[in-house]
């Protein structure tokens, strides 16, 4: 111990996990903990799925990277999967390595396509771990504080003119790039009528939009993508996380509208491991078991159930000041500085029973997302565990 860098900026704890299955995962000497952060969001089938270990096994038999020189039929087969599953069966797809690559790719292809450099996105979302993206600097990004918009009465109409907007370059923007839940890891999603209007001001002047589905994607909010909530069709789609079930596979959907401006002969983009015959066969069958599993709906459903017994704590302990979410992707935030401390407390009481959650101290969050095969039983369970502990914590 001690040679390894832990670069995240979460503090880690003891607890040291040697095998998963499901939602379970297990330390060397038999402890159990139900992950309701499946990994990093990412294990959305569950941890050591059958069919997918199966499909890995099997693949590593055939080949796992091949160069750039030759193809292999599952690209083709994954490719066509997942525009279908994104909207856009016409489209174009390329397998990448981490989320943070595909949005950088995605904002990459939308200056090139629309030779306009400066992009939109709310000053709030979360993009990337690095790349312009990541930076979002002032010189490349509007960051648009959807706060301002928070006071806006709910039945007033959202219109360019309002003063809110009238300083956003709307005639000078590549692309809304549009993260449609999350923001960081607070769980908040923006609000629909900003949204449609951004996107109005963007699209009038030849913008794209650009949806990011990092983790909003494959069923985390109870549809395929977050951004069918908004029903809006964007142009380019950033998918990753859930996509590689843990495995580091991301991907890009392009709409076949923009492919023209970037197949010449001037674009290149060699990453080593795009398109690689085991991150498509990983995310093809992905795909396959979300679809014939029916776990977009089952987020929806038990998504529902669980944040009906989250409210039920909030209506009995005012502690908890709001819960918040879509599908399987939820949170509650607590009441006032003072719970900050008891938050901790609380985290580490729920991992001390089991029970592994986000947690975000400095916007008094905990957090669950968990896989979407979570039992019920593991979320009453879950439930009953805060409400003692929130019952104990009021006393
Ligand atoms: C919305 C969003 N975009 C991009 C990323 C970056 O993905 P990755 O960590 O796989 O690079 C994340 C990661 O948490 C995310 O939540």
């Amino acid at each position: 111990m001690g040679h390894v860098l832990r670069s995240s900026g979460y503090e880690t704890s003891d607890v040291e996990i040697v095998r998963a299955e499901d939602c379970t995962l297990y330390t060397a000497d038999g402890r159990a903990f139900v992950d309701f952060e499946a990994g990093v969001w990412a294990a959305a089938l569950g941890h050591n799925h059958p069919r997918i270990r199966s499909t890995v096994e099997a693949q590593l038999d055939r080949i796992s990277h091949i160069g750039y020189r030759v193809t292999n039929p599952l690209q083709e087969e994954a490719a066509a999967e997942l525009l279908r599953a994104a909207g856009l069966p016409d489209g174009r797809c390329l397998f990448l390595s981490s989320g943070s690559e595909a949005v950088e790719f995605a904002v990459r292809i939308a200056r090139l396509a629309t030779g306009r450099p400066l992009l939109l996105t709310l000053e709030e979302s979360y993009l990337a771990a690095y790349g312009s993206a990541g930076e979002k600097r002032s010189e490349d990004w509007v960051l648009f504080d959807r706060t301002l918009c928070a006071n806006c009465p709910p039945n007033l109409e959202c219109t360019l003119d309002c003063p809110h907007l009238e300083a956003i370059p709307f005639d000078r923007l590549g692309a809304f790039v549009f993260e449609p839940g999350s923001s960081g890891g607070l769980i908040r999603f923006p609000q629909e009528k900003l949204i449609r209007t951004l996107l109005e001001g963007v699209r009038a002047h030849g913008g794209l939009v650009v949806a990011n589905e990092i983790t909003t994607g494959v069923g985390r909010t109870g549809s395929w993508f977050g951004h069918q909530h908004y029903g809006l069709k964007p142009d380019i789609v950033a998918i990753g996380k859930g996509l590689g079930n843990g495995y580091p596979v991301s991907a890009i959907a392009l709409r076949e509208a923009i492919i023209d401006a970037i197949e010449g002969p001037d674009f290149h983009y060699a990453q080593s491991h795009q398109n690689d015959p085991l991150a498509c066969a990983i995310a093809l069958e992905v795909l396959r078991v979300v679809r014939e599993e029916r776990l977009v709906e089952r987020s929806a459903d038990v998504g529902a159930r669980f944040r009906a017994g989250l409210e039920e704590l909030r209506a009995k302990y005012e502690t908890v000041r709001d819960v918040r979410g879509r599908g399987l992707m939820l949170a509650i935030e607590f009441e006032s500085d003072r719970d900050a401390f008891v938050l901790r407390d609380l985290f580490y009481k729920l991992l001390d029973r089991g029970f592994l959650v986000g947690f975000k101290p400095a916007a008094r969050l905990l957090r669950f997302l968990p896989p979407l095969t979570i039992s019920e039983e593991q979320i009453t369970g879950l439930l009953g565990t805060l409400a003692e502990l929130l019952h104990e914590a009021a006393r």
